[in-house]
């Protein structure tokens, strides 16, 4: 399995049998080498409403068919727009033909902003996807909380977790979140966009092996198999 960073939250996941982006935000993510208009995948993992998760969303579903996977009010919104959808919501999974996703907690708001007076977007989600016999988590935007540990039970080939600070947890929180979620490999993301959220990928992993903790920090572009 091919995972590939494209800056900020924004991956490509490459199964067997299907491209599964999650948190399209390419055309306006100062970090991004790729537009949105280059993008092929097959299905879209939204977590939270944010114009830095969902930006791109709708232009991709309608130029490429994919299939929009978030929470209720986010597909509600798209599907109104021409999207392709399915609606989960946190704690429901559901089994698609390459494999299952299910919707996580995450400690964030949640608005969708691609529109001026943003309409509710439901609450902020992580999501686990299991494919090809892997366990695979992407935190969204979050807070710390203990609940980690009921995710990390499942055994985590691969965890993205934010470490930005000022938005979302920070190295420090990120640190204990490995302690709960105990992935195999765990990839910082959600840092670097902007000032505010300046950290260094490099420097967490160096902090994060100390505590036995596997992270590797992509460059925006870069890809990693596992
Ligand atoms: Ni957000
Ligand atoms: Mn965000």
């Amino acid at each position: 399995m091919r995972l590939t960073y494209f800056g900020h939250s924004t991956f490509l996941l490459e199964t067997s049998q299907a491209r599964i982006v999650f948190d399209p935000f390419f055309d306006d993510n100062p970090a991004s080498p790729t537009k949105a208009k280059d993008i092929a995948c097959d299905y879209l993992v939204v977590s939270h409403g944010h114009n830095d998760h969902c930006a791109d969303a709708l232009q991709i579903a309608q130029r490429t068919g994919a299939t929009v996977i978030a929470n209720y009010e986010i597909c509600e919104y798209l599907a109104q727009r021409g999207a392709k959808t399915h609606d989960l919501n946190p704690g429901g999974g559901f089994n698609f033909p390459f494999g299952r996703v299910k919707l996580t907690l995450a400690f964030h708001t949640s608005s969708i902003e691609l529109e001026k007076n943003p309409p509710y977007g439901g609450t902020a989600c992580g999501v686990l996807v299991t494919a090809d016999g892997k366990q695979i988590y992407h935190a969204g935007d979050t807070a710390l909380f203990s609940d980690m540990a009921l995710i990390g039970r499942t055994g985590l080939d691969l965890a993205m977790i934010p470490i930005g600070d000022n938005y979302t947890m920070g190295p420090d929180d990120a640190l204990l979140a490995l302690d709960y979620l105990r992935p195999k490999l765990a990839v910082p993301m959600h840092y670097n966009t902007w000032k505010k959220i300046a950290q260094d990928g490099d420097a967490f992993a160096r902090r994060a092996a100390l505590s036995n903790h596997p992270v590797r920090a992509l460059k925006p572009g870069e890809s990693l198999e596992f």
